[in-house]
This record gives structure tokens, C-alpha cells and sequence, in this order.
């Protein structure tokens, strides 16, 4: 596996390729990002994982400076799933110049949920991962599930701008009680990581009365937030919606995802669970 961590060498490592499978990543890698390296390789050749923290993701007070560098550890991992090559570039390789041209995604898609609480971080991560991709030129690349709505952030912004790749969906992986794997994870300490597991549990409430027919979302969403409120959770938002457009749910919605963020002490969590509505709700 090659680790490269310039532009120039990768672009020279992949001039002959048109087969690119490509995963974008922060680093600190867990089975998640595994699970989709793993997908990468069933969708195209060379598998090409990146690595960086992208500052321009991050709000004032975030955790860009204290998000975990972990490289040697990643790359193990990496190799190990069949990788074939890393592309960590430092800050001035991805950014020799300060940014003056971003892409500011819609606003249908980003004025609320993870948007609304994190002013132009949807704005950094569609910048970034357009670099990359012009990079890279992938033919494929494999986001997660767990960022549902960066998900489809990335789809609309290859939709919109031309851009001949796929964009694969990898599923969420869970800890055994149900915890969505994150980075953000080995943030917790004992006492809260126990907690944390309420989060998915709160969704997957709503899911199951959704499912057995209950209409009123509205009061469904309320009373999880009050729910973990009480288990010490500051919430952000708790809703249920158009799993296609993050748009408020329809009869004619064929897909539904509940999503939610909320606080456990000084750490965010964020989670999703997307379904198909029986055909009684
Ligand atoms: O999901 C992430 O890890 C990041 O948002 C991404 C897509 C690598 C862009 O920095």
C-alpha cells in the first residue's frame, strides 16, 4: 500500500487509472470506515483512501484542533482491508492558498438539522470533497450512512456539477448496544459511553411506533427529546423525515429516516436510522 502526501504524487500514482474506488475520511479509523474500504474494493480498482482533517468543516469552539491524528495506526488498518493507496495531505497541500471559492450547497438541504446547528460546515465539506475529487477523478466513492445528510449533500453536488462518479452508500456500524460507530466515540468517558447507547434506542422508538401506526411525529419527536433530556442529553434536533430530500415526510414518501443529534457532556453524537413505512402508517 502506498502513502502518499502530496498532490503532485498522487495525481502521478493515478494518471493511468479510470477505475478509482475512492473513500474520504477524517483519519481515526474504526470498523465504519473499514466496512467501507471493504465496499470500495466490490465497486472498483485501485481502492484509494484519503486522510485529513479538514479545517473547513469546523465552527469556532469544534474540535478540529483536538480531533485524533492517529496515521500509522489508520494505515495498518487500511492495509489490512485491502487498500491500495492513502492520500494524507498536511493543511497547505490542501490548501496552498486560503479558499476564496467554496461550494455552497442548497439551502433546502442544509438550513436545518446538522446545518442549522453548524453554520458552513456543510459549505467546507462539499469544498473539500470536491478537491478531492478533482484529485483523485474517481469512478466510484463510498460515504457513509451515518452522516445522512452529508450523504445526500454529496449527491446533489455530483448531480449538479456534472461529476461522472458513483456515489455508493456504506451502512452504519454499530457497537453491540447499539451505538453508531464514530471517531467521536473515544471522546466519552465510562459513565457516558454506557449513556450513549439512548441515542439510537430514542430512534429506534420512534421507528417502531411510526411503524405501528402512529401519525402524530410531531409528539413522537417531543417526547424523545424529553426522554433524553432526562438521561442528560442536550439535543439538538430530533426528527422524522423524507428519507430522499430531508424534506418534511409525505403519503408519497416511499423512504423514511429519523435522525438526531444531541450532546452527552462535551461530546456530539449524531445518528440515523433509515426505513420503509409499513404500508398501515
Ligand atoms: O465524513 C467525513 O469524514 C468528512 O466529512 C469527509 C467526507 C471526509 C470530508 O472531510
Amino acid at each position: 500500500m502506498q502513502v502518499l502526501h502530496t498532490a503532485a504524487e498522487l495525481r502521478a500514482a493515478l494518471a493511468e487509472q479510470t477505475g478509482t474506488a475512492f473513500v474520504p475520511t477524517m483519519g481515526n479509523l474504526h470498523a465504519g470506515h473499514v466496512s467501507l474500504v471493504e465496499r470500495a474494493r466490490q465497486h472498483g480498482s485501485p481502492v484509494v483512501t484519503s486522510i485529513f482533517v479538514n479545517p473547513l468543516q469546523f465552527g469556532v469552539g469544534e474540535d478540529f484542533e483536538r480531533y485524533p491524528r492517529t496515521l500509522d495506526a489508520d494505515c495498518a488498518k487500511l492495509e489490512a482491508a485491502g487498500c491500495d493507496l492513502v492520500f494524507a495531505p498536511d493543511v497547505a497541500e490542501m490548501y496552498p492558498v486560503p479558499q476564496s471559492f467554496t461550494v455552497q450547497p442548497s439551502a433546502s438541504l442544509t438550513q436545518d438539522l446538522d446545518g442549522a446547528f453548524r453554520p458552513g460546515h456543510f459549505s467546507g465539506v462539499a469544498t473539500v470533497v470536491l478537491k478531492l475529487f478533482n484529485l483523485v477523478q474517481p469512478r466510484v466513492a463510498v460515504f457513509g450512512k451515518k452522516d445522512y445528510q452529508q450523504l445526500l449533500v454529496i449527491r446533489e453536488l455530483v448531480r449538479q456539477f456534472n461529476l461522472p462518479i458513483e456515489i455508493v452508500a456504506g451502512d452504519t456500524l454499530r457497537e453491540p448496544d447499539g451505538l453508531a460507530m464514530s471517531s467521536r466515540n473515544g471522546y466519552l468517558g465510562t459513565s457516558e459511553r454506557i449513556q450513549s447507547a439512548q441515542l439510537h434506542q430514542a430512534l429506534a422508538d420512534i421507528v417502531a411506533a411510526v411503524q405501528a401506526g402512529e401519525h402524530d411525529v410531531e409528539a413522537l419527536c417531543a417526547k424523545a427529546r424529553r426522554h433524553l433530556n432526562m438521561g442528560g442529553w442536550r439535543v439538538d434536533y430530533i426528527a422524522l423525515r423524507d428519507a430522499a430530500t430531508l424534506g418534511t415526510t409525505t403519503s408519497d414518501s416511499a423512504r423514511l429516516v429519523v435522525l438526531g443529534a444531541a450532546w452527552m457532556g462535551k461530546t456530539r453524537l449524531i445518528d440515523n436510522l433509515d426505513f420503509t413505512p409499513s404500508a398501515q402508517t
